[in-house]
């Protein structure tokens, strides 16, 4: 027996006299993966039943009954009593055809004023809906813990560099909050698309509209939608929110990637700007001193695939002529690892945030103090003296110039020296050249100044509170 209708030759009508080749039936199923729209399948049908029952195709006993079994699928799978096969190719011919076993001839109404083509994009989006959902949150989880490596050290200051030469010394918490910004764009990118996943393509059924009266708005209404499409076409063929979000998810694997990379320069002995506990940490087989950073590296690494399924999707879409086409099932499994690795990834850099790294402020603190990164503070200095600043700037390289030829730093040049190149220069130029009076002077707005940075801080953790 094969199929929803359980004929000898497959699953559809009595078009078809001979069974599917069985290289062919396993080449078109999508039960091995489909079935993780299966609670989604489910409601979708039961608020279709209720549908039909309010506009009088079915009695309101009749929809009760379909409930009841629908629900009975949902026990049995709860059980580990569902489990489909490849001839059920897929989802919805399973839980149709456990429908019809339980139910007899009334299961095979249930499909009345429906198609596959509407039933699966209202699966789809009605998991993906969800899937969004659980992402913010763990991009809030995500921002909660740099929140509080900020906090932390909120007084600690980091190299900043520009073409990864060290440039100008900035605050730790300014660095870690740059990361919680983009955060916050991933959210506001996830929530502004979710409005576009989650308008309802129920309705359509297989591209034209149905003669049976059905009621649209009844169940986009049951399931939560804001919306119905408007055009029966455009509702069974549109892919754009998968394309969306899958470009949303890609950002999100974007910013971690970016601060994974950050995270293993800072790892390593170079840098030596953090050590990995060993809660994130792995060792080396072969040599028994290393302690290496996967959990940034899976991370940077696992952006290819996200990306790749953005790739897949937009290729995939692009030659279709309307209205459904089997191509789109391939939109399942693209979907379902992208959702996968994106919050198994916002998770493991959670986690290494919490307790998989310490910075190390000693190591900061030296390094700030040992470099020219306050080179333009000086310039800065001259030019609140009345110097122009591009003279000022063309004095101090030729300062810096003479240090690197001596190996000495700035700080350790003595006054009449300072003198000798401008008489503007007073002993106070010592003070304006420490590493944290070269931060507290950047008061622009949104600048790395202690009181911006707090005041950053401040926001960040308010909008989370909200
Ligand atoms: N398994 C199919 C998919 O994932 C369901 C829709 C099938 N519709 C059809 N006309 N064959 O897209």
């Amino acid at each position: 027996m094969s199929g929803v209708t359980g004929g000898k030759a497959g699953s559809w009508s009595d078009r078809f006299e001979q069974g599917l080749h069985p290289a062919i039936e396993r080449f078109n199923a999508s039960i091995g993966f489909d079935i993780t729209l299966l609670q989604q399948d489910l409601d979708g049908s039961i608020a279709h039943a209720r549908m039909l029952a309010s506009t009088g195709v079915l009695t309101a006993d009749e929809a009760e009954q379909l409930v009841a079994g629908l629900e009975q699928v949902r026990a049995e799978a709860a059980a580990g009593q569902f489990n489909p096969g490849l001839e059920d190719e897929d989802v919805h011919f399973a839980v149709e055809r456990r429908l019809i076993a339980l139910l007899g001839p009334l299961g095979k109404k249930l499909h009345t004023g429906r198609s596959r083509n509407d039933q699966v994009g209202t699966d789809l989006r009605l998991w993906l809906r969800g899937q969004i959902d659980a992402i913010d949150a763990a991009i809030v989880r995500f921002e909660r813990a740099l929140l509080a490596q900020a906090e932390a050290h909120a007084e600690v200051m980091i190299p900043g560099y520009t073409h990864l030469q060290r440039a100008q010394p900035i605050g730790l918490a300014h660095h870690l909050l740059a990361y919680v910004e983009m955060a916050e764009r991933d959210r506001a990118r996830l929530r502004d698309l979710r409005k576009r996943v989650n308008i309802c393509p129920l309705g359509a059924a297989a591209l034209a509209g149905t003669p049976v009266p059905i009621d649209r708005r009844h169940t986009a209404a049951a399931l939560g939608f804001d919306d119905v499409y408007a055009n029966s076409l455009d509702a069974v063929s549109d892919r754009d929110f998968a394309v969306e979000f899958s470009a949303a998810a890609s950002l999100v694997m974007v910013h971690l990637s970016r601060l994974s990379e950050e995270v293993i320069l800072w790892a390593s002995e170079e840098f030596g700007f953090v050590s990995l506990t060993d809660r994130c940490a792995t060792g080396s087989s072969l040599m028994p001193q290393k302690k290496n950073p996967d959990v940034p590296e899976l991370v940077r690494g696992k952006c290819g695939r996200v990306f790749g399924h953005l790739q897949g999707l937009l290729v995939m879409i692009k030659g279709l002529p309307l209205a459904y086409n089997k191509d789109f099932q391939e939109d399942k499994e693209a979907l379902f690892d992208t959702v996968r690795t994106t919050l198994d990834c916002l998770e493991a850099m959670a986690i290494l945030f919490e307790e998989g790294l310490t910075f190390r402020p000693e190591r900061l603190e030296q390094a700030v103090a040992s470099d020219f990164s306050n080179a333009t503070d000086v310039a800065d200095y001259l030019v609140a003296k009345g110097v122009p600043f591009r003279e000022a700037y063309q004095l101090v390289g030729g300062l810096v110039k003479g240090c690197l030829q001596e190996g000495i730093l700035l700080r350790q040049l003595p006054l009449e020296r300072w003198q000798q190149l401008h008489p503007a220069f007073e002993a106070d130029i010592f003070a304006a050249i420490e590493p944290r009076q070269v931060v507290a002077a950047r008061r622009s707005e949104g600048g790395t100044a202690f009181e911006q940075v707090r005041l950053q801080l401040d926001r960040a953790q308010a909008r989370l509170r909200d």
